[in-house]
């Protein structure tokens, strides 16, 4: 058997699961010991009820088989219905088929059958559909068919309300102890989540883990996780720039022995050597301040764009900028240099391939994102992960002239999108080129 449905009917938070295993049983439990009991019980007390009222009608057969004339049978019948709180006839024209009818959820209607069709010997009909409130009853006699029609309260127990009350009351009471209990123990659950999903997106926040041994345990685990993740980002920030801050030093002395130099075609190799050097080495302090060291804040998303804007503004290339109307006061948390210096590694890259470049700005209720679109050659679909590596040039002899980079732009984009928990999409452009989405959640 397949169960998979079944599952698109389950709660799906923790809270609803456990109040499901917790809740089920119990109310399980009381249906079913309460409907037996009252099954049985009712039963019992109408088997009894109907049986009296057999016997009686069995005697009044009795008698009017007894009697030779049709008339006399009847008003002997009459003069003895009077005390028996019940309604007796007799038809001479009528002979009785044996049947009984009854509604299929009448259950105490299966027990009246049941002990008038065991207490009578004559053939007999008995009908419970014809009218609620009423038995009607028919017993074949040598007068042809006795017809008795008895109130349903004569042979059946009324139903004990009071119990299912009672039931009901208490079902509610125990659901809502349940209810209290736990939420109390979901919350830590739900604390050590809520932390992580921050951690994830960048933001280390306050927690100290409580609740259960196991929550608390998971608390510990992930609090020794988060020390240990971020000590190795600031060792590797560390490492990084010491490293490149420390080669410049050698590099600037080198540059200063070439300017002494002689200009020979020999000289202008090595200075241009040097050139390279010293950006690849800008290019590794930019990576290493990309790491998540500046702290979050919470600014209007149109300083932001101010601040991308204004450093395209001397170029003979525009940018054009798209943006939803009034996004611009919308405040947004983020690290401001960082995503600044992401979305500018995109637009020069797009400057570098392209002659139209635009700047678009998504909003959502979940991500912000910026996607900056060129109508240049692009990245085939294939390299695109390659693109995304440190120090990856694509087709160096493409770059040759318009004065080659590291290969660290995107890589550093991508690590500025991932230290926000978001993510780097590179897509083909409706412009013809790239299309570069840094998506970051809000
Ligand atoms: N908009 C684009 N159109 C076409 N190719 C691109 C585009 N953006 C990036 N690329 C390709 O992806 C490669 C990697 O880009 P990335 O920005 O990481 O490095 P870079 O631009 O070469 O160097 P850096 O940005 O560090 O100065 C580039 O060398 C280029 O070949
Ligand atoms: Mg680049």
């Amino acid at each position: 058997m397949n169960f998979a449905w079944l599952k698109s009917y389950m709660p799906r938070s923790f809270f609803g699961r456990s109040l499901m295993i917790l809740l089920f049983p119990v109310v399980f439990l009381q249906l079913a010991v309460g409907l037996v009991f009252i099954q049985r019980h009712f039963a019992q007390v109408t088997q009894q009820m109907t049986h009296s009222v057999a016997l009686e009608l069995d005697y009044a057969a009795d008698v009017i088989d007894s009697i030779d004339s049709f008339p006399e049978a009847r008003l002997t019948l009459f003069t003895f219905a009077r005390p028996f709180d019940m309604r007796l006839d007799l038809r001479q024209d009528k002979t009785v088929t044996p049947a009984a009818r009854r509604y299929f959820y009448d259950i105490s209607g299966k027990a009246i059958i049941d002990t008038l069709q065991a207490g009578l010997t004559r053939p007999t009909s008995i009908d419970l559909v014809r009218e609620r409130q009423w038995v009607h009853v028919e017993i074949q006699t040598r007068h042809g068919a006795l017809l008795a029609d008895i109130p349903r309260g004569r042979v059946s127990a009324s139903n004990p309300h009071q119990l299912l009350v009672l039931m009901v009351v208490i079902s509610i009471l125990l659901t809502l102890v349940s209810i209290l209990f736990l939420r109390n123990q979901i919350r830590p659950i739900r604390e050590l989540a809520r932390v992580s999903e921050a951690f994830g997106k960048g933001r280390s926040e306050s927690y100290t883990p409580r609740g259960a041994t196991e929550v608390r345990r998971a608390g510990h685990a992930f609090l020794a996780m988060r020390a240990r993740i971020e000590r190795q980002i600031e060792q590797r920030t560390r490492m990084l720039s010491g490293v490149s801050h420390d080669l410049r030093t050698p590099l600037t002395r080198l540059k200063l022995s070439l300017a002494m130099q002689e200009e020979t075609a020999e000289t202008q190799d090595m200075r241009a050597d040097v050139q390279e050097m010293e950006a690849m080495l800008e290019g590794f302090l930019s990576f290493a301040r990309g790491d998540s060291l500046e702290d979050m804040e919470t600014l209007p998303l149109g300083d932001l764009l101010d601040r991308i804007v204004q450093g395209w503004k001397r170029l003979d290339k525009p940018l054009a900028l798209v943006v939803p109307s009034g996004a611009g006061d919308t405040r947004v948390t983020l690290r401001p240099d960082a995503v600044v210096r992401a979305v500018n590694n995109l637009i020069s890259n797009a400057m570098h391939h392209a002659d139209t470049v635009q700047l678009e700005v998504g909003l959502s209720d979940k991500t912000l994102t910026f996607t900056v679109q060129d109508d240049g050659p692009g990245i085939a679909p294939a390299d695109r992960e390659e693109a995304l590596k440190p120090f990856a040039r694509l087709d160096p002899a493409r770059n040759q002239n318009s004065g080659s980079g590291v290969g660290l732009g995107l890589a550093i984009a991508a690590d500025v999108a991932r230290s926000h928990g978001g993510r780097l999409e590179l897509a083909d452009s409706p412009l013809g080129g790239l299309s570069a989405s840094l998506i970051l959640p809000r």
